[in-house]
């Protein structure tokens, strides 16, 4: 199954709990918040309590994409906040495979990612670790920007890496996802997608998730 995760980078952050509430009516399958700290990414977000505040409005998985370096003191803070998916990125610890086995421990579902630059080869050996690994299409850092190519055969690699192991690992793809784009994403094998602006710039939620739902089922019925 197709799943998304709209960003709330690009919701009304007056109005943050009605815009989750009108997603997840919407379709969405969780709700991606993502969390900048101005050193990893150039950009500042949101912290522990805005999404502690946020799980008690969701009903949805809360799919929290850590953009912290360090990042491995925080991970407790996340978790005990309502982070159901604790995503971390693989260049932000020296320590990935403490770290993603610390997040299984507190009971949170164990993300890894990597961005545009870091090649794919990083993963090899924490996959078995991992409930979802997430590959970057764009910069991290700001909603808004454009869907890197180079993504679509790192998901391919990816995808082959899981199925060849037998493994559980759902295959995410940030930045940049739109309607038009999430067919080849989906049949590259990526089958959960975070979108912020092509959600939230849309006045019809549900009609642009069913969309993108309806194309990324259409790409993965394509993938050979
Ligand atoms: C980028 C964030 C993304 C961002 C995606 O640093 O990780 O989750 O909100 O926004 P769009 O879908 O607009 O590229
Ligand atoms: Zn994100």
């Amino acid at each position: 199954m197709i799943k998304i995760s709209p960003s709330i980078l690009s919701a009304d952050f007056a109005r943050l709990g009605e815009e989750i509430r009108a997603v997840e009516q919407a379709g969405a399958d969780a709700i991606h918040v993502d969390v900048m700290d101005g050193h990893f990414v150039p950009n500042l977000t949101l912290g522990p309590p805005v999404i502690a505040s946020l799980a008690k409005v969701a009903t949805k998985p809360l799919d929290v994409h850590v953009m912290i370096a360090p990042v491995d003191s925080y991970i407790p803070d996340y978790i005990k906040a309502g982070a159901a998916i604790l995503t971390i990125h693989a260049e932000a610890t020296h320590h990935t495979d403490r770290a993603l086995h610390l997040i299984r421990e507190m009971g949170a579902k164990a993300g890894l990612a990597i961005n545009p630059g870091t090649p794919v080869l990083v993963i090899e050996d924490l996959l078995h670790l991992t409930d979802l690994l997430l590959i970057m299409s764009v910069n991290p850092g700001f909603g808004g920007q454009s869907f890197i190519p180079r993504a679509l055969e790192k998901i391919r690699v990816v995808r082959q890496m899981i199925d060849a192991r037998g493994l559980q690992v759902e295959l995410q793809v940030d930045g940049g996802i739109k309607p038009d784009n999430i067919f080849e994403a989906a049949r590259a094998g990526a089958d959960f997608f975070v979108a912020g602006s092509a959600v939230f710039s849309q006045p019809d939620y549900h009609k642009v998730i069913a969309e993108m739902k309806k194309n990324g089922e259409a790409g993965r019925a394509a993938r050979k």
